[in-house]
């Protein structure tokens, strides 16, 4: 995996993700002790849209390795103020870096950055396409939580048409054969027709439903996601549709004893904090695991396995 660049989960095969939470699982004792496997590297974080765990969690995943980072300032701050283009920025920090997390609100940027650097160039979220280092995060909660990633009863639960993380995550979960994959959405936040053909074309058994009460006794994981108000065209659009479902405690009354119920986080108002109590909760957990999933992916990214 040495130089490789992380653009979409699709460019993995299962044996190659089996091969990074392996490594993880090795990261989470090195994370305790630190290391200097990535002594000497730098990598750069160019995030022109909002995030805390993302990019906190790669910045830590590099200085636990004995790495360190340089931070590209919010827009307003860099010389994009002053007009440069983003292909020269992009330059610039493969001129000072071994790395480049890039994340833009534009479908394709991390795919346009990777043309340009010689530096590998790991996509932290490109618009509403896709969320790669999210879905290994998550798939890797499922494979330390329940122990096993095949075959999964599996219901993905809120926006589906502009949600890059709930996205990444189908397609990251199809490698694995579920039982059966529920894409739950109110109506107008369906997933796109491309992503239903995938699964079709992909073989996994799934179906689009609008409520979550009739699956949930069914599922072994149930994957929340919020509502990207932020990518929506018309505010109105929104409005209408915001506070549509919502996660509580009571609702987890009648499922299996097993069932984990993750988020990427940020959370709004679809997952109740009551549900934090539960037995059920593993968001948490899911993003601390970001730290080292993260680590494994830049060790194997920067000096191979
Ligand atoms: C997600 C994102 O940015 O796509 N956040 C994250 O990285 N954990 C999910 C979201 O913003 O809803």
């Amino acid at each position: 995996m040495r130089g490789r660049d992380v653009i979409s989960i699709l460019e993995f095969t299962r044996r190659e993700l089996e091969t990074i939470f392996e490594e993880a699982d090795r990261m989470l004792e090195v994370a305790k002790r630190g290391a200097d496997v990535l002594r000497g590297k730098i990598m750069a974080t160019a995030f022109f849209e909002p995030s805390t765990r993302t990019k906190l969690s790669f910045q830590a995943a590099m200085l636990r390795l004995g790495g360190s980072y340089v931070d590209l300032p919010p827009e307003h701050l860099s010389s994009r103020a002053k007009g440069e283009s983003l292909a020269d920025t992009i330059r610039m920090l493969d001129a000072y870096a071994d790395v480049i997390v890039v994340r833009h609100r534009a479908e394709g940027v991390a795919k346009f950055a990777a043309e340009i650097a010689d530096a590998p160039v790991i996509n932290g979220g490109d618009g509403t396409r896709g969320h790669p280092t999210q879905a290994m995060v998550d798939l890797y909660t499922i494979r330390r939580e329940l122990g096993r990633l095949d075959k999964l009863v599996v219901g993905v639960l809120g926006d589906l048409k502009y949600g890059r993380a709930a996205k990444s995550f189908v397609l990251g979960i199809s490698k694995f054969e579920p039982e059966k994959l529920y894409l739950i959405s109110p109506q107008i936040l369906r997933p796109r027709e491309d992503l239903l053909e995938y699964l079709s074309e992909a073989g996994v058994e799934h179906e689009v439903v609008e409520d979550l009460r009739s699956v949930l006794p069914e599922l072994d994981v149930l994957y929340v996601t919020r509502i990207q108000r932020e990518r929506f065209p018309d505010p109105l659009e929104y409005e209408r549709v915001k506070g549509s479902y919502r996660v509580t405690a009571d609702i987890l009354a009648e499922v299996k004893d097993e069932l984990i119920v993750l988020h990427p986080l940020p959370r709004v108002d679809e997952l109740d904090f009551s549900v934090d109590s539960t037995r059920h909760a593993r968001y948490f957990v899911q993003a601390s695991y970001g730290v080292p999933l993260r680590m494994a992916l830049l060790k194997l990214v920067l000096v191979g396995g």
